[in-house]
């Protein structure tokens, strides 16, 4: 039920001072990391069978929202968010009336791809015969006009997709259809979390997509759980991290967890009043696809957002990633040049250490018997919420 009170944004700084408390007593009392009650045991068929990927593909990437991105890549008339990751081409647009709206990127006269460019522009012209549509979707004009005498040019403007904008967040549904997203629904008790967020004030630097050979679920587990980086992060982004230390919080679908960066060794010891100033951080799971790091600790000083989106290939065995590389409204002074720097650190990270491990697994992984099973510990407590839910949305059982 969307619900007026999850559209009041939480107070960040009291939330971010109850994480740290919480980081501390498992850095001070040694009990280092929250713990899901049980071990968890997966099929390792869950990532290579063929019918629950095509399962994966309809029901979640077709079905549940998408973030496609955020307020401020689209904020003048004729911006657009071209997304074809999820398999469906969509294009994203700001209108003329300042709202947004999402149409099938599939030209009306015979189907041709209509947008190739994420410029700006007042018209969207098919390079195949020159219809030309304006940003609101609807068929202005088309070359000889006679050949098409007697259609209703009001009635063959652009596919519409369900969309939806709110505090900031850009969803789409990778379809047809014009149904409503209720994002306050979608978000649960998650959405105070994100409004304080103040992700429309977030700008985008950079974004690439990056394909690897292996399952788009084993890439994305590499974002979710903090018990690899002493070993696959070893000299990367360990040094700035206290090992197996973490904190977690599920939001129904959504997740956000927490580790502790070196600066808490300031906060060891001493009472909460001499506690040194250091910023909210965490990294957030939106369901299904998505995480964020809302972070300043990559370098220890530069304030990002680091988002990672996966989606599934062709098949079982490919994956793709969308990166992209925020700047901060609530970081004054850093540069685009600061922000591209963590941009390239963090994609070095991911594509040779996250996904060389994910890529070189994949064989393995693909040929192990029929009963394997596998298993997620107590502290992977992200992966086990998780991959309960895509199978629960799926309707299709893990064991
Ligand atoms: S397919 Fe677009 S104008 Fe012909
Ligand atoms: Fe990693």
């Amino acid at each position: 039920m969307g619900n007026a009170a999850t559209h009041e944004p939480l107070d960040l700084a009291a939330e971010w001072r109850d994480m740290q408390r919480r980081l501390v007593v498992h850095l001070e009392t040694g009990s280092k990391t929250d713990l899901a009650d049980d071990v968890m045991q997966i099929e390792a068929k869950v990532y290579t069978d063929p019918l629950r990927f095509a399962a994966e593909r309809e029901k979640i990437f077709r079905e549940v929202p998408l973030l496609v991105g955020f307020s401020g890549e689209l904020s003048s008339a004729g911006d657009r968010i071209l997304f074809d990751a999820a398999g469906t081409p969509v294009i994203v647009l700001r209108g003329s009336d300042g709202r947004l709206r999402a149409f099938l990127n599939l030209c009306t006269h015979r189907g041709a791809q209509l947008a190739t460019s994420c410029e700006r522009s007042k018209r969207l012209v098919c390079p195949f015969h020159g219809w030309s549509f304006d940003i609101d979707g609807e068929l202005k004009s088309l070359p000889l006009a006679a050949a098409f005498e007697g259609l209703d040019k009001r009635e063959l403007g652009l596919v519409p997709v369900p969309v939806a904008e709110w505090q900031g967040m850009v969803f789409v549904k990778a379809r047809a259809g014009e149904e409503e997203i209720d994002v306050a629904e979608f978000l649960g008790s998650a959405a105070p979390l994100f409004a304080a967020l103040d992700l429309g004030s977030l700008r985008l630097v950079k974004t690439e997509r990056v394909d690897v050979r292996s399952n788009w679920k084993f890439a994305l587990d590499t974002f979710c759980e903090i018990y690899h980086v002493p070993v696959v992060h070893k000299d990367s982004l360990s040094l700035n991290l206290y090992p197996n230390v973490a904190i977690f919080d599920a939001y129904g679908r959504h997740q956000r967890y927490s580790g502790a960066p070196r600066d808490f060794e300031g906060l060891l010891g001493k009472p909460e009043s001499q506690w040194p100033q250091v910023n909210y951080q965490a990294v957030h799971f939106l369901f299904p696809n998505t995480t964020f790091a809302f972070t300043h600790s990559l370098d220890g000083k530069t304030p990002v957002v680091a988002m990672f989106r996966l989606f599934p290939g062709e098949s079982p065995g490919e994956a793709i990633t969308l990166a992209s590389t925020y700047g901060r409204g609530d970081a004054e002074g850093i540069s685009d040049a600061q922000v591209a720097q963590m941009h390239a650190a963090v994609l070095e990270i991911v594509g040779v250490e996250d996904y060389g491990l994910a890529r070189d697994s994949w064989p393995s992984l693909e040929n192990a018997p029929p009963d394997f099973k596998f298993l997620f510990g107590r502290s992977e407590v992200l992966l086990q919420h998780y991959h309960r839910d895509l199978a629960d949305a799926i309707g299709m059982p893990l064991t």
